[in-house]
């Protein structure tokens, strides 16, 4: 299974699971599908320490989003692979501490799209959701939508969270991450979140596996890989960790060898 072509968006298929659907299931959610379940718990059955690991994952971008609004002041944001609406989402976090903070939304599942309109995510002045691929950053960039809300000429902050996971290295993933970069004014973040075959490198694989034959393959990297994409920022502290790791607020209940992602944020210096 390999994922749609950046420039069709897919139809809603309820039959082929995906990245989205299988999250939403190991957050709690209620918005997956048989096929999602299905999936989902055959990685569990392997890895179940995937249910935590999605649960830390979630709160590291919350976490990384209240250091962006609160110490960075940043009031836009570009969030790729949103994944279907939880609780928590980016504009909530950004909004509760500035109010008039905007969050442009993007996804390749359509699914993500029309769940969002029926929470009303839409409707909203300050938050837009598109459907377009990573794979294509230009019609990210350049959708009437994110020009709306985006101001190029400020200060952003780029929401990669797990998502380049998704980016085969056909694709080109450090071009794709440098197109972004480049479009950001200086001052501006990256928040990445990415598995890596690290540790429990039976486990990833596993899971890895298993997503080969949904429509979101996987691609494990290294620590060494995904500090790279962070390659003409500034790592802010405490650098790339283990997702629980990233300035914690609260105790974990993961094992370190069972945290097989990893987090970083950077930023844009003035010079680069
Ligand atoms: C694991 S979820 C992460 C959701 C959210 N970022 C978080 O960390 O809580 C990954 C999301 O990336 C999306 N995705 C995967 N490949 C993508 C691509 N090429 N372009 C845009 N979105 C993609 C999936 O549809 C899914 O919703």
């Amino acid at each position: 299974m390999t994922q749609d072509s950046p420039a069709r968006p897919s139809r809603i298929n309820s039959t082929v699971a995906t990245a989205a659907g299988m999250y939403d299931y190991y957050l709690g959610g209620k918005d997956n599908f048989a096929a999602d379940r299905r999936a989902a718990n055959e990685v569990l059955a392997s890895a179940p320490e995937v249910l935590l690991l999605a649960r830390e994952n979630r709160r590291f971008l919350q976490r990384a989003v209240r250091f962006l609004t609160r110490d960075a002041g940043i009031e836009q944001f570009l969030d790729i692979g949103t994944g279907l609406p939880s609780q928590g989402n980016v504009h909530e976090i950004a909004q509760a501490e500035i109010a008039h903070a905007r969050v442009v939304y993007v996804d390749n599942d359509p699914k993500v799209l029309a769940h969002s309109r029926a929470l009303k995510i839409t409707a909203a002045r300050t938050t837009s959701v598109i459907t377009a691929d990573l794979r294509d950053p230009a019609s990210i960039l350049g959708h009437p939508e994110t020009r709306a809300l985006i101001d190029f000429d400020q200060p952003m902050a780029v929401l990669l969270v797990a998502v380049l996971h998704f980016i085969d290295d056909d694709a080109d993933p450090y071009g794709i991450v440098a197109e972004l970069c480049d479009a950001m004014a200086p001052g501006s973040y990256l928040a990445i979140s990415h598995v890596t075959g690290d540790t429990r490198a039976d486990h990833a694989k596993g899971a890895a596996s298993v997503y080969k034959k949904t429509k979101h393959p996987a691609t494990l990297r290294t620590s060494v890989q995904i500090e790279r994409f962070f390659q003409d920022l500034d790592l802010v502290d405490p650098g790339l960790t283990y997702v629980a790791d990233w300035r914690p607020d609260s105790e974990t209940d993961i094992m370190p060898e069972e945290a097989w992602v990893l987090a970083g944020v950077g930023r844009k210096p003035a010079t680069a």
